[in-house]
């Protein structure tokens, strides 16, 4: 399956790449970059250095959007480190960015290959609202779109109600969320409930390779955050279980479709996303996206694992 990265690197980034990358029959056909955990120079500069780290140095990588549609960009240093990768110092990328920006480089791969193309977003939409601004035909390009996103019936991470990717710049998400793709949300629903336990975090410790140890070096950055969500030391995997969903749909036990829609004016809500819950939206004719609420977790963690050694 051919498939195209869109995210913003990041420790969860990092891991997701590195899941896809283990994958023989998965060819990354292109990754853009995008502000987010990050600023898009230092994001773009880290994809090119965990591609070469995951043994795809060949990959594309195009820089894109350096903030948000509308509001100003924030980002999360406190989360994923000074440079975006726990602080874990990987060697200089022998690579350089593509000249094309993320959403041209997007548009002219799906364009060359009509439904063909699958896109794995996890960082801001905001390079993917571009490329819709650029071909309005994206969504019958693409073959899929799975987005790491949202939080639809449980509580944000950046507010009580908004989820980081989709908080750090709603006008994106919501002309994503409008445009008609076959959509899957990867939401904080499954992804604060899929985590790297102590015991498998200890078990990748074990796994010998540099693949696997700088791997576990960001993750520890990671867990330390984390143990102060869960009060246990271990860490969400939002975005590989995306990249997992998209390339192993076998492990998705529950989900449930329904519209959904960006809060933009809310003084308490702003980039909430909104799922319309009931059996038949009243003419609602955007077309549903399917929301995963259950993955076979056994399964992911050990996948995760054996694409690491
Ligand atoms: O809320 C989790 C998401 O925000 C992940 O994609 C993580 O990398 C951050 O960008
Ligand atoms: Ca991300």
């Amino acid at each position: 399956m051919r498939v195209f990265v869109d995210c913003d690197p990041g420790i969860d980034d990092a891991v997701a790449l590195a899941y896809l990358a283990a994958r023989p029959e998965v060819e990354v056909v292109g990754v853009g970059a995008v502000f987010g955990n990050n600023s898009v120079d230092v994001t773009a500069d880290n994809a090119l250095r965990l591609l070469e780290l995951y043994g795809r140095p060949d990959v594309p990588v195009a820089v894109g959007a350096a903030r948000p549609l509308v509001q100003p960009p924030r980002l999360a240093p406190h989360v994923h480190g000074g440079n975006g990768l726990g602080d874990v110092e990987l060697p200089e990328p022998a690579g350089e960015p593509v000249a094309e920006s993320a959403a041209e480089l997007l548009v002219r791969l799906v364009r060359e290959s009509p439904g063909r193309i699958d896109v794995l977003a996890v960082g801001p939409l905001t390079n993917l609202a571009i490329a819709l601004g650029l071909e309005p035909e994206l969504p019958r390009l693409v073959r899929r779109l799975v987005v790491m996103g949202g939080a639809v019936r449980v509580a944000g991470n950046v507010s009580s109600h908004a989820e980081a990717n989709i908080a750090n710049d709603p006008e994106a998400a919501e002309a994503v969320f409008a445009a008609g793709f076959e959509l899957d949300l990867v939401a904080l629903d499954i992804t604060m409930k899929t985590v790297a336990t102590p015991e498998w975090l200890a078990e990748l410790k074990t796994v010998p390779g540099e693949r696997a140890e700088r791997t576990s070096a960001f993750l520890d950055y990671y867990a330390d955050f984390y143990t102060g969500v869960f009060g246990v030391r271990q860490c969400a995997m939002h975005d590989p279980l995306a990249a997992a969903v998209l390339v192993d749909p076998d492990l998705v036990t529950e989900a449930f479709e329904a519209p959904l829609r960006v809060e933009l004016r809310g003084s308490l809500t702003r980039g909430m996303t909104v799922a319309d819950l009931r059996p038949r939206p009243a003419g609602d004719d955007r077309r549903p996206a399917r929301v995963v609420t259950g993955v076979s977790e056994a399964d992911f963690l050990g996948r995760m694992l054996d694409a690491l050694r």
